[in-house]
Formats: C-alpha cells, sequence, structure tokens
C-alpha cells in the first residue's frame, strides 16, 4: 500500500509538481508551462516550451508576465479579464490562492485558484495536461458573490518571447473554407474572430498555427496549434508588445457580449485546446487528431459508416418512388447507409425549396405517403442504415412554427426582418425553445426508432439580434445561443447515446471541437469538387483527423474522372452524394470496389497516423498517407492537379514507416479494376529515396497500399 502511496506520489511529482511553494508546473511528456507566484502574490507564467531535463532547473526561470491579464492594473496591453463592478469600478486584481492537481489515466488536471482581495472576483484556471498526446486543454472558471458584468472573460492567455513570430490562419467564405494564409507578427494586435452567433465559421476557422523564430514546415520548427472549441463567437488575439513579447489571448468573442453574472453565479469559459510541437506541424497535427479520437469526438474509437446521400443527385426534387430506388442503389452500392437531405416535410408550407417550411417537422404527406416510416421499412428490407436531414435550430417565416411562436424566433419587433438563406434562427438561449429543439429529434426518434442517424444542420448565423426571452439582459444572447444548444445537445447524447449525427452548417461553418462532444463526424464544406477538396482537407487536417472528415463523392469538377472523385474522397470518411443512374456500369463498378477498399482501408484512414507528404499549397501534386499505429500498414495517395508541360517530377518520399521492415508496395483501386504489380522496398528506402508516384498527367491519382512481411 505504502509503497503504491509512494509510486503515485512520485509520478504526480514528475507531472506536475510544485516547486519550493512558488511554482506550479503542467506538464506532457514533451513541453511544460510553470507558473511562478511572485512575491506580490500574483502569478506569472515563466515558461512555455520544451519540458526542461531537470525540474530542478525551473527555479532559475525568470518571472515572465503575468498569467491572466486583468484589465485596470499596470499593464497596458490587452487584458484577459475585465469585470464591471456594480459600484462602477472596472479594474481587478488576482492573487493567487491555491492549486491541486489530480492525476487520471492519461492526463493531470491542474487547478490554479486567483482572487481579488477587493472585490472577491474569483478565477480558477484549469489546464488539462494530456501527457503521451501532448495536448492541453485549459478554460477559466469566473464567479463572485456579488452581481457583475464581464466584459471580457478569455479562455486563455499565453505568453512567448521569441525573435519573430509566424501566424497561420485558415480562412474563406462559403464553399471555399479553409484558405491558408501567413503572416509576421510585428509590433501591435492581429484579431481573428467572428460574430456569427450560431456557428464559428464562414469566414474564417476557430484555430491557428503559430510558429517561432521562423516558419514552421511539416517536419521542422517549434509552433503552436489552437483551437477554441465553441461553436459561437471566437476570438484569438495576438499582441506583439514593446519588448517583443507575444500574447496569445483566445476566447468567446467579447464583441456585443458583456455578460451579466448574478450573485454567486459561475461562469465557465470554453475550452481552448492546443499543442506546441518542436518538430514541425505534422508532428502537432497527430497529435490533435490522437487526442481527438480519444477523448473529444462522439465515439471517437468507433466505427464510421458509408452513406449515399440524396442531396446532391435529387435536391428538393424527390418523392417516394425516387427515395425508394435510392434506397436500393445504396444496397448496390455497398454503402451502410443512406440519408435523406433537406426537403422531406412540411404540409401547409410544403419544402419544394428553401423558402418554407423549416420548424414544421412532419413529413410532406404527398410527396412521401408512407412517411418517414416507409423509407425505414425499405432500408430495413434492403439492409441498409437509415439516416435523416433536420435543420431544428431554425424556422422560416413562412412555417406554421413561425404563425405560432413568434416570440421563439430572434427577430425584432419594430423592425423588418432581413434574412439568410430565407430564415430565422430561434432562441436557444430560451429554455421553452430548447426543450422544442430537444423534442424534435426525440419525437423522430419516438415516432421512427429506426432512424440510425442524423445529419443536423443549420444554414443560418444569427441575424436581426434581439431576443424577447432575454429582454434587458441582450448581450447575453449570442452567448446563451451557444450554451442553449449544448443543454439540447447533451440531452439527445444522454437519451439516445448510440445515435450517430452529423455536425453540417452550410458547409463547414460548424467545425469545432465542442460540437465534436455531440457529434461523430462533420460537413468540411458545400463544395465538393475533388481539386477544392484537396485543399480544404488538407486545412481541416491541420487539427481534425480524417475520421470527422465527411468526404462525399458528387458530380462537382466533371474534368476530374470518378477516380480521381474518390480516391479524393477515400482520404475522409468516404460517401456518395450522386446520381448513380447517371452512372455507367463500369463507373459503378468502380464505386462499389472503391467501397470494399475503403473499408479495408479505414483502419488506416480513419484510425492511423497521418502524414501530409506534399502539400496542395506547393504546385501541381498533392500526395498524403495514413500508416497504422504497429507500422504494419499504409495506403499513400498520390495527386497531379494540373502539371505543367514538361515539369520535372520528384519521388515521393514516405514517412512514419518502420525502417527495418520491408512493405509489399502495390497499386490499388485502379480505373480499370486490374491489379498492380507488387513490389517490395524497405521502410529506409521508401523514407530516404521515397517512389516516383506523380505523372505529368492532369488530373490523374493514385492509391498504394503498402503491407508489411
Ligand atoms: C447545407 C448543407 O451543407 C448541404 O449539404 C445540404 O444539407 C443543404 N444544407 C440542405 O439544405
Amino acid at each position: 500500500m505504502i509503497t503504491k502511496l509512494l509510486s503515485v506520489l512520485a509520478m504526480l511529482s514528475a507531472t506536475c509538481a510544485t516547486y519550493a511553494k512558488e511554482q506550479v508546473v503542467v506538464a506532457t511528456q514533451n513541453t511544460s508551462i510553470v507558473f511562478t507566484i511572485g512575491d506580490n502574490g500574483r502569478l506569472y507564467q515563466s515558461y512555455f516550451g520544451k519540458k526542461l531535463d531537470n525540474a530542478a532547473d525551473y527555479a532559475l526561470l525568470p518571472l515572465g508576465k503575468e498569467a491572466y491579464l486583468t484589465h485596470g492594473m499596470e499593464d497596458y496591453f490587452e487584458p484577459a479579464l475585465h469585470i464591471n463592478h456594480s459600484d462602477g469600478n472596472t479594474s481587478t486584481l488576482l492573487k493567487y490562492k491555491s492549486h491541486a492537481t489530480t492525476r487520471h489515466e492519461g492526463y493531470t488536471e491542474t487547478i490554479i485558484r486567483l482572487a481579488d482581495p477587493v472585490y472577491g472576483d474569483e478565477v480558477a484556471m484549469h489546464y488539462v495536461a494530456y501527457e503521451k498526446e501532448n495536448v492541453y486543454k485549459t478554460w477559466t472558471e469566473i464567479s463572485n458573490k456579488n452581481k457583475v458584468t464581464l466584459e471580457k472573460f478569455a479562455s486563455s492567455m499565453l505568453h512567448f518571447y521569441s525573435k519573430k513570430y509566424f501566424l497561420t490562419q485558415y480562412d474563406g467564405d462559403w464553399a471555399s473554407e479553409v484558405h491558408r494564409h501567413t503572416q509576421e507578427l510585428l509590433f501591435g494586435k492581429k484579431v481573428v474572430d467572428s460574430k456569427l452567433g450560431a456557428r464559428a465559421d464562414m469566414f474564417t476557422s476557430p484555430f491557428f498555427q503559430l510558429s517561432f523564430d521562423r516558419e514552421a514546415t511539416e517536419n521542422a520548427g517549434k509552433v503552436l496549434v489552437g483551437t477554441l472549441a465553441w461553436s459561437g463567437n471566437f476570438r484569438f488575439t495576438f499582441e506583439v508588445d514593446n519588448i517583443g513579447g507575444l500574447r496569445v489571448i483566445s476566447g468567446i468573442n467579447p464583441y456585443a457580449s458583456q455578460y451579466a453574472l448574478a450573485r454567486g453565479e459561475t461562469f465557465r469559459t470554453p475550452d481552448f485546446i492546443f499543442t506546441l510541437s518542436l518538430n514541425g506541424t505534422g508532428t502537432a497535427s497527430r497529435s490533435l487528431h490522437d487526442w481527438a479520437r480519444r477523448y473529444q469526438v462522439k465515439d471517437g474509437l468507433g466505427d464510421r459508416m458509408t452513406l449515399l446521400n440524396n442531396w446532391e443527385a435529387t435536391y428538393f426534387d424527390f418523392d417516394q418512388p425516387k427515395l425508394l430506388s435510392l434506397i436500393g442503389d445504396a444496397k448496390k452500392l455497398g454503402v451502410d447507409l443512406f440519408l435523406l437531405d433537406d426537403g422531406w416535410f412540411g404540409n401547409k408550407y410544403k419544402r419544394y425549396n428553401d423558402t418554407q417550411a423549416l420548424g414544421d417537422w412532419v413529413v410532406t404527406a404527398d410527396k412521401l405517403p408512407d412517411g418517414i416510416g416507409g423509407l425505414t421499412e425499405e432500408a430495413r428490407r434492403q439492409g441498409v442504415k437509415f439516416g435523416l436531414w433536420i435543420e431544428p435550430e431554425m424556422v422560416s417565416p413562412k412555417s406554421e412554427l413561425y404563425e405560432k411562436h413568434r416570440n421563439w424566433v430572434i427577430r425584432y419587433d419594430n423592425r423588418e426582418e432581413y434574412y439568410f438563406r430565407n430564415q430565422l434562427v430561434l432562441d436557444l438561449g430560451n429554455p421553452e425553445v430548447q426543450d422544442y429543439v430537444y423534442g424534435v429529434v426525440d419525437g423522430l426518434m419516438t415516432r421512427y426508432p429506426d432512424i440510425a442517424y442524423f445529419k443536423w444542420d443549420c444554414n443560418s448565423p444569427i441575424t436581426n439580434i434581439y431576443s424577447s426571452y432575454q429582454k434587458a439582459s441582450q448581450s447575453n444572447l449570442y452567448i446563451d445561443y451557444v450554451k442553449g444548444l449544448y443543454r439540447v445537445l447533451k440531452r439527445v447524447k444522454a437519451k439516445y447515446p448510440n445515435l450517430p449525427m452529423m455536425l453540417c452548417s452550410g458547409g463547414g461553418g460548424r467545425t469545432d471541437y465542442e460540437a465534436l462532444k455531440y457529434f461523430v463526424e462533420m460537413w468540411p464544406s458545400d463544395n465538393t469538387d475533388p481539386v477544392e477538396r484537396l485543399f480544404i482537407q488538407w486545412g481541416y487536417s491541420q487539427v481534425f483527423p480524417a475520421k470527422v472528415q465527411c468526404a462525399h463523392v458528387t458530380s462537382w469538377n466533371k474534368d476530374a474522372s470518378l477516380k480521381f472523385r474518390v480516391n479524393v474522397a477515400m482520404m475522409g470518411k468516404l460517401g456518395f452524394d450522386i446520381n448513380l443512374h447517371e452512372m455507367s456500369a463500369h463507373d459503378l463498378a468502380y464505386c462499389k470496389q472503391s467501397v470494399t477498399d475503403f473499408n479495408r482501408l479505414k483502419p488506416l484512414v480513419l484510425e492511423g497516423d497521418q502524414y501530409r507528404l506534399i502539400s496542395p499549397y506547393e504546385g501541381n501534386h498533392a500526395s498524403t498517407m495514413y500508416v497504422s499505429k504497429d507500422r504494419l500498414r499504409a495506403v499513400v495517395f498520390a495527386f497531379d492537379v494540373y502539371p505543367r508541360y514538361s515539369e520535372k517530377l520528384y519521388p515521393v518520399v514516405m514517412e512514419g514507416l518502420d525502417p527495418a521492415a520491408t512493405y509489399h508496395v502495390k497499386e490499388i483501386n485502379r480505373a480499370d479494376g486490374s491489379q498492380g504489380s507488387v513490389t517490395a522496398y524497405s521502410g529506409n528506402y521508401l523514407m530516404t529515396v521515397g517512389l516516383p508516384l506523380f505523372t505529368g498527367n492532369k488530373l490523374c491519382s493514385r492509391v498504394y497500399e503498402l503491407t508489411a512481411r
């Protein structure tokens, strides 16, 4: 017993010990963050970097900067916290009170408690350190015994001191998400934020990469990758100060969100998730992928279903016979599930287009006379699962719901309504609305228990920003909306723990790690052009594993062969959104073969380590590989996009293999159905010399399977 206790204590001191009372160290396997309590009782961040070999050296570190800067004191730069007290005083000063670390399987949690001796504001900073994955999750709890208003309330503040800083952000627009842009940060502030309300992203994604001294590459350089787990307005502030220090503040966007905190209430910020890689962005991504599958994404370690979606095959133009035939197509194709998209609901106002019926979640009788039950019955008969599209947070102004419950809608009573995609957003801050939205899912599941999957869409940001429920606390609207959404999703997950759902928001509007606690996968973009998807999937892969990126084969970009489109989609969670009846028998056979190949490759693509070998940003080719955790199997995808005439072609040098193993390499998934010949190479050869996988042909793709013998 005593030996056991001693070994637990030893483990604790190795990862998160208190040093001579003045320091708190939070550490993963490779990195550590060191806080020092100054003589003035305030908390400073003394270090964040490669774990020092000798723990005693932490005591030698300079004090650093105040860890969680507050407004109103002597620092002249952006604060992390700003509280307005009821006497009009807007200052806060935080002093260290206590800290404690608890150890769990695979991670530690450290809570540092700070308090303002004058006003009694209390701040609890939480740091969860995932040892093996080198990932940190941090959030803050803010409370006060009196009524206060929170003006600024960051999840995290981090300090750095380097010669140079390079920020990589991912921005774009609808159907053009996650374009990578890098810039050097110089004195002053750079803000990346959004204020879309019901989603984090349309113009910029809630994640970034920050390299130190020089721009990090896939395999070299020190780089911080951070993301906010919040499905609403977010803000990252990067501020280089007068002495060349960089302060990174991450959290909810405080824009129009002064938050009224009642007496004794605690405000919990969303999680900021980050990893610091000492050898490039590839390692950082793999760390986040491992962490996400193991700790964050719903059913992160479970299997995923391939599917046939009808959206791009039919849009709103379908009826029962058409859908029954599509369910048969799903079976023919060999996928696991048929997913019925938008357009199945509304009777007074029928959903024949996107101008009406959102909110009226009853089947359109003349489109589907046998209801959803008729479809699930056919799916059961065919041996495929059935999934359904919903958008329960929204309402069309032409709907029975709007007619009955106008006070549930975020809208102005005294102004003309304006619409984004002809719809309005329901007021999820209102508990009655939360019950209603939960009831949409619960009602459908109760009526049609054979529904095996939902695609949960959210096509509009919050518009007409006024809640009749919030009355005088309008500035709580944005935050309470997202909190209300999570309350609903929690209830859905509690009642239907095994019900998988796809997170969608007019393409990639909702691609954040908090929502992914409730969803098994997400829809990265409405743009399914395979060339664009090479970039889009590349962008999201910086932070999210392939397992959560739904990738569908569609008819976008007919210049690209079916094989090219399929191969791009095989690098995510494969699905189809295409009319099989317009396909030749040969193409259909190819798709079927691809489903079989994908099912065999699932353990690599969905669970393995992803190596981005050649970036589409670099030129006319791209290549990505996935290696099983035991390094016995791998798959390499190679794409020639638009090679130039007589362009020089260089070999693709692989990564992540066992140098001592011999791999049998075979081209698979060929367009003509033939089998490639098998050649044996050592892992060392493949990772040193590489293979000539590129061609000079436009829009050409090849897939190679590697098996260690
Ligand atoms: C937007 C989604 O991203 C699409 O996939 C589709 O479901 C439409 N909404 C349906 O309205």
